[in-house]
């Protein structure tokens, strides 16, 4: 019951601007990859600043799924043992 509760609530990472980590990853996915640039486009991390190492943690994250989203998993071509 508590945790059908929880997954309903959209988790704030930066509560002096009243950012969630669904608008952190947006705004991650939309192209910002520093703290700076996150700040600039949506003020989280721009005020007391305990949020900063989530901020940055989210970006890592964020890049890295976006690193093995990009991969190329296809099996590389098998040698043709038939030829030989
Ligand atoms: S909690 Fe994010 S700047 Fe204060």
């Amino acid at each position: 019951m508590i945790l059908k509760f929880a997954i309903n609530v959209p988790m704030i990472v930066c509560v002096c601007a009243n950012v969630s980590e669904r608008q952190l990853r947006a705004v991650v996915a939309d192209g910002a990859t520093t703290l700076r640039e996150v700040q600039r486009r949506c003020d989280a991390g721009a005020g007391c600043g305990a949020c900063r190492d989530a901020i940055r943690a989210c970006i890592r994250e964020c890049r890295a799924e976006a690193e093995i989203a990009t991969l190329d998993l296809t099996p590389a071509a098998t040698p043709d043992f038939a030829a030989a």
